[in-house]
């Protein structure tokens, strides 16, 4: 599979888990810069550095291959609000973490990606109300409760991967996202900064434990899901 070029209307996922890392973890930390080393040693959080230095080593090897250099070659630009990109241009690409997991999804157009594991929430109803438009809350309401946790957690993605598309992050507001959460079907992206025109929301399933979101420039990517391997990268 030549993973070099990324097809438009093609979203590559690819996803890892940070324990299967651990064997590999002095190479992956050699292919990060100083200032990447530097933020690792800034976690209190033994697990929070150690997925840290994965994701982005995983990041980094992708988009070596993807622009034939090294992966400690790869240089970072980064937008207005902390957005990275390839500083010498390339591929469009956006990553997320989440407890064991780090996933990194590569396009040839913008786009945004976040994944949560999927837990009990101590504090859904205030998260809820906070986060969610009138719409979206009725639509939570309307799922047994039992589910709501993981329902929540899925728009969470949806918005959060809408504002990382956009490069904003969450200083663009959860609010200026509006999700359809239809009870048939995927969710659709019904409001993203009062248009949604040329942005489409795709759900990507790699495990059953985490809920995944890909927000895409363009309609209707084909998307193709990849599990990392440590071994042989
Ligand atoms: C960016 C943000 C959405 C990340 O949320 P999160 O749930 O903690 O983290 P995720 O694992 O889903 O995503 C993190 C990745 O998103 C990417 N990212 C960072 N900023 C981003 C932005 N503005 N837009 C899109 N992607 C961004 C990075 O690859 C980051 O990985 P890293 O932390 O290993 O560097 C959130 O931290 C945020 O909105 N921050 C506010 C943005 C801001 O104003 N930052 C000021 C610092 S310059």
């Amino acid at each position: 599979m030549n993973d070099s070029v990324i097809p438009p209307g093609e979203v590559h996922l690819w996803w890892a888990r940070v324990s299967e890392a651990e064997p590999h973890l002095d190479r992956l930390r050699r292919t990060l810069n100083s200032e990447e080393l530097e933020r690792a040693a800034r976690f209190r959080v033994e697990g929070a550095a150690r997925r840290f230095i994965v994701a982005r080593a995983v990041l980094r090897s992708l988009l070596g291959r993807a622009t034939g250099v090294d992966p400690e070659d790869v240089v970072f630009a980064f937008g207005e609000h902390g957005k990275p990109r390839l500083a010498a241009g390339g591929p469009f690409f956006n990553a997320s973490d989440t407890g064991d997991f780090v996933v990194v999804a590569l396009a040839s157009t913008e786009l945004g990606v976040d994944a949560e594991v999927i837990r009990p929430l101590a504090r859904r109803k205030q998260l809820v109300r906070r986060i969610c438009t009138q719409h979206e809350l009725a639509a939570i309401e309307s799922v047994p409760e039992a589910e709501r946790d993981a329902a929540f957690l899925g728009l969470w993605t949806c918005k959060e991967a809408a504002l990382k598309a956009v490069g904003t992050g969450l200083s663009g507001g959860v609010r200026n996202i509006e999700i359809d959460l239809r009870p048939d079907g995927p969710p659709q992206l019904h409001r993203l900064r009062g248009e949604v025109e040329g942005w489409t929301l795709v759900r990507a399933t790699l495990s059953p434990e985490v809920v995944c979101t890909i927000v895409v420039r363009g309609d209707g990517p084909q998307v193709s899901i990849r599990p990392w391997n440590f071994q042989s990268t």
